[in-house]
């Protein structure tokens, strides 16, 4: 080559280079190759179809003149050839094909040469045309690491492209286009064959790739070995991809499976061919099965959870041929290992449940381009599997999975609970229970009840042993079991909070519909589930967005927060804690913030705090109000906070807010030191101070709780039958009530809230240590003089920050007469004894 470039190159450039240097800037190097008669090769060298070639782009050899058309060298001869540019491989390609004949003797089987070799600088095609008898089948056999199929108008990454044709009678089949580097590892046809291995101007390639070997008839089209050697999938296509398999044809698809594997097979796209006689149809040939082979249609579920090699047939129909539909198939095949919880059933009993739907599926997942994407498939039978599984109530279901990592699966079940009518629905109590066989499944669980009625009547979700704990700033992530309680109108969500198991909350009073969601993770410790006894209740309507029942342990802090906690409060929301004071105790109220870092544009935010009984302070605090630092509570006390309409959208009222119960002391200064933070005040709490430490000494004599002492409860249920005699009209509201879980507060005055009809705009001073009723939070009482100074507000602007107001200017309102009952049994019943 290079004694033939040293002879003619120069020559030929100083003969042009005069007229056409600037044609000319370099000329290429020239070939020599040399073809002999017995390779039966024939080299064609043409201009490619992307760009024509240049004028200035000739092929030159040495005997003829430049052209700028096809060189063809065949078998015997010798061609010195060059290009007149520098890039010929931008416009000539180069065409290799080689004639094997397999029906003599003389069939080379073994490895196949890329010949002749040395071929660089063109993109090359060669072509390997193996011609046997109509009834002989040849084998290609890919080395190493094989191939991959593709659909045909799409690129390999690397350009280096198989593509293998079959003939059948007299036309060329496609049998499928291949990159370098997947699992199908043997390819058989019969009749003869074509392998075209594309490369690209710059690949230096050795060897074909593949050997031939021959083979008896294999009876059908072309058979396509795809061998899995660790977990991954293959996508794969019926003959003649796209266009459509061949008439009344047969193919065969034969998978190794690595041992501890199992296979899953999907079928994504395929169309159904326009059929004159018989129908196309899939055969499985699966390992360890009884029925084979397992014939489906197109469109059935095809199976899953094969431990083994197993093949897969197309058979096509006999086509009409008016009609232009033909039978297209791609599908993938996916092998993982086979899980260990494969074998595993789970027995999922709904069979005592109504109105449960539980659905098992895939969690969202990150996407990984070209990465192998473990499958999870929920099992019916050993094959029968799918992405998505419903069960529904009232059935038995066995299961499995199919699952190499059960994370990515969860299960929700969802439960409705409707009220339409108090009277006639009768869900008083009703505990909020799980089917037991769903908590074993090793999966994400979301129980999900969705509790609904129509505006006049509100829930209760209460809790007797358990109780709730909220989880503050929304770190429930962390938790493996929690429950999140969103409340609903039509128009709008907003979350309640999240809250785990033990706590002090005893009981939410939600007045629109309600979604409590129980997340249970996967990695929940059964032994670790408290006792769910979370019960509900349809309420008369409550006027308040929402009421949450706190009973502190003695001793114990308490955090809490305003719902919708990441969004903030809604506007005009109004929310309010009854929360209860241990006995012989105090609470000291902290706020996380001193600011409510909150600018209205109507109404005000407001915080208000008020002890349970008449003659004790009523703090209220505004937007602009810098929040005290702490207040000690000596009473149960409500506490309220209402939001405004904000300025600003991205101002969100978030208030988060403590109370510690330590041991009241009897010592009057420790006392006085607790409550006083103004001088200005320190008469009036020296006031409020002595009673208090006159009334620890009475409840030192008789401790009487809340709810911790049993007369008081027998109290409360004596009281409760007196009342039922006394006011019928109301009867339905407590006559359901569970003995067990009686509140003595629930007996208070509830009936100007029992009826949807009430005046809520009425003040309603508290009436009794636990009353139901919250106080209508200022907000409320300045919207209806649609003024913002009325008296109220003015005379706590004036006090510093907050201002102790005397409920005794509110008349309180007797409905009824239980007087003596509560100074019976509630020593710090101040309304009363008043
Ligand atoms: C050579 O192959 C590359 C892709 O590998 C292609 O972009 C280019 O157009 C080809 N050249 C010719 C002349 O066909
Ligand atoms: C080359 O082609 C001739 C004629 O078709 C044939 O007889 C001969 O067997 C072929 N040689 C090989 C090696 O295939
Ligand atoms: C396929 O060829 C490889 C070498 O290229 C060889 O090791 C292997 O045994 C062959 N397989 C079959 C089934 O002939
Ligand atoms: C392979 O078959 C397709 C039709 O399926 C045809 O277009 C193509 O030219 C054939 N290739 C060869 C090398 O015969
Ligand atoms: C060939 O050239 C292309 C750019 O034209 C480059 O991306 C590719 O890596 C080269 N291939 C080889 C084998 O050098
Ligand atoms: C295949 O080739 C082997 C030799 O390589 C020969 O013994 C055998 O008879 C051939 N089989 C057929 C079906 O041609
Ligand atoms: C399935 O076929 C349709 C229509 O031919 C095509 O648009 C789609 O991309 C194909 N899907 C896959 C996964 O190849
Ligand atoms: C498919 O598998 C069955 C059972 O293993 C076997 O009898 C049959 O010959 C296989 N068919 C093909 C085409 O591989
Ligand atoms: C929430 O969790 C994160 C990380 O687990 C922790 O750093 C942070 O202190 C937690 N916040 C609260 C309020 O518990
Ligand atoms: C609760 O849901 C029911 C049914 O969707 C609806 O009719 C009712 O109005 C909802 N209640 C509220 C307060 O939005
Ligand atoms: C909620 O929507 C339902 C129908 O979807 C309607 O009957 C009901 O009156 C609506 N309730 C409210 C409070 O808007
Ligand atoms: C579950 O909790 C029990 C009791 O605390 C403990 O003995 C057991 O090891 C835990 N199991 C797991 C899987 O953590």
């Amino acid at each position: 080559m290079c004694a033939a470039r040293g002879l003619c190159c120069p020559l030929w450039t100083m003969m042009l280079g005069i007229l056409f240097t600037w044609l000319l800037p370099q000329l290429a190097d020239s070939v020599i190759i040399s073809l002999q008669p017995k390779d039966n090769i024939t080299i064609l060298i043409k201009p490619g179809v992307v760009i024509p070639p240049p004028t200035n782009c000739y092929i030159c050899s040495a005997k003829s003149i430049c052209k700028s058309t096809n060189l063809e060298i065949r078998p015997g001869m010798t061609v010195d050839y060059s290009f007149a540019c520098s890039t010929p491989e931008k416009f000539y390609v180069m065409e290799i094909q080689r004639r094997i004949d397999c029906n003599t003797g003389l069939c080379p089987f073994g490895k196949v040469q890329l010949e002749p070799p040395g071929l660089t600088g063109l993109n090359r095609t060669f072509f390997w045309h193996v011609e046997t008898a109509q009834n002989m089948g040849i084998e290609l056999n890919f080395s190493t690491p094989w191939l991959s199929q593709i659909d045909p108008s799409y690129k390999c990454p690397d350009s280096v492209t198989y593509k293998v044709n079959t003939t059948v009678g007299r036309s060329s089949i496609n049998v499928g286009t291949f990159c370098r580097s997947g699992t199908v590892s043997r390819i058989k046809v019969q009749g003869g064959g074509v392998v075209a291995l594309n490369l690209p101007w710059n690949e230096t390639l050795t060897g074909s790739g593949f050997s031939i070997a021959n083979r008896s008839s294999i009876k059908r089209l072309c058979i396509i070995e795809s061998t899995f050697q660790s977990q991954s999938d293959a996508i794969l296509m019926s003959a003649d991809y796209p266009v459509g398999f061949p008439n009344d044809d047969l193919m065969t698809w034969q998978f190794v499976i690595p041992v501890d594997h199992s296979a899953s097979v999907e079928f994504l796209n395929y169309t159904f061919p326009s059929c004159e006689r018989k129908t196309e149809r899939v055969e499985y040939y699966l390992p360890n099965y009884n029925y084979n082979p397992e014939v489906l249609a197109l469109d059935n579920k095809q199976p899953a959870n094969i431990a083994g090699n197993f093949n897969l047939s197309l058979q096509n129909c006999d086509l009409d041929s008016q009609k232009q539909q033909g039978l297209t198939l791609l599908f993938k095949v996916t092998v993982q290992k086979t899980p260990t919880q494969g074998s595993k059933i789970y027995n999922i009993d709904l069979t005592k449940e109504k109105d449960i739907t539980v659905t098992i599926m895939q969690r969202p997942k990150p996407k990984f381009a070209r990465q192998f994407v473990p499958i999870c498939k929920i099992c019916k039978a050993q094959m029968d599997c799918d992405q998505e599984f419903t069960m529904t109530g009232g059935k038995f279901y066995r299961i499995s999975f199919l699952c190499h990592d059960l994370n990515v699966l969860m299960a929700t079940a969802v439960k409705t609970i409707a009220c339409w009518n108090l009277k006639a629905c009768n869900i008083n109590n009703e505990p909020l229970s799980t089917p037991p066989s769903l908590l074993f499944l090793p999966i994400q669980l979301e129980i999900i009840w969705n509790l609904l009625a129509p505006k006049h009547i509100s829930t209760e979700i209460a809790s007797s042993s358990m109780k709730l704990h909220q989880l503050v700033s929304n770190n429930a992530t962390d938790e493996d079991f929690f429950y999140s309680i969103v409340s609903s109108d039509n128009k709008s969500n907003f979350q309640i909070g999240t809250f785990r198991p033990v706590g002090p909350i005893k009981k939410v009073q939600l007045r629109d519909n309600v979604t409590i969601t129980l997340i249970l993770q996967s990695n929940r410790n059964l032994s670790h589930l408290p006792k769910m006894d979370l019960h509900i209740s349809f309420v008369s309507r409550i006027e308040e967005e929402c009421i949450i029942t706190v009973v502190p342990a003695p001793d114990s802090t308490v955090t809490l927060q305003t719902p919708n906690w990441e969004k903030g409060l809604p506007d005009s929301v109004s929310v309010s804690w009854n929360i209860a004071m241990p006995a012989k105790q105090f609470g000291k109220l902290a706020f996380a913030k001193d600011k409510m870092d909150i600018m209205c544009d109507t109404g005000r935010a407001f915080i208000n705090i008020k002890e349970q009984k008449s003659t004790g302070p009523d703090i209220v605090l505004k937007d602009y109000d810098t929040l005290p630092s702490s207040i000690n509570l000596f009473y149960p006390f409500w506490l309220n906070i209402s939001n405004c309409k904000p300025k600003f959208l991205s101002n969100k009222l978030q208030i988060q807010f403590s109370v510690m119960f330590t041991q009241t002391k009897s010592d009057l200064t420790t006392i006085l030191i607790a409550a006083c933070s103004a001088i200005a005040a320190v008469i009036l709490i020296i006031g409020v101070a002595v009673y208090c430490v006159r009334k620890k000494k009475k409840e030192k004599k008789a401790p009487v709780g809340i709810y911790n002492t049993k007369p008081n409860t027998e109290l409360s249920k004596r009281q409760r039958l007196q009342r039922k005699g006394r006011k019928n009209k109301e009867s339905h509201v407590y006559a359901v009530i569970d003995d067990t879980m009686v509140y003595g507060h629930l007996l208070k005055d509830t009936s100007s809230l029992a009826s949807p009809d009430a005046n809520v705009d009425v003040y309603q001073p508290f009436q009794g240590p636990m009353g139901e009723a919250p106080p209508v939070p200022p907000l409320n009482r300045i919207s209806k003089d649609k003024v913002d100074d009325d008296p109220l507000a003015s005379s706590m602007r004036l006090n510093e920050f907050y201002s102790f107001n005397k409920s005794e200017l509110n008349e309180p309102i007797e409905h009824e007469d239980t007087s003596l009952d509560m100074v019976d049994q509630q020593e710090n019943g101040p309304v009363l004894m008043a």
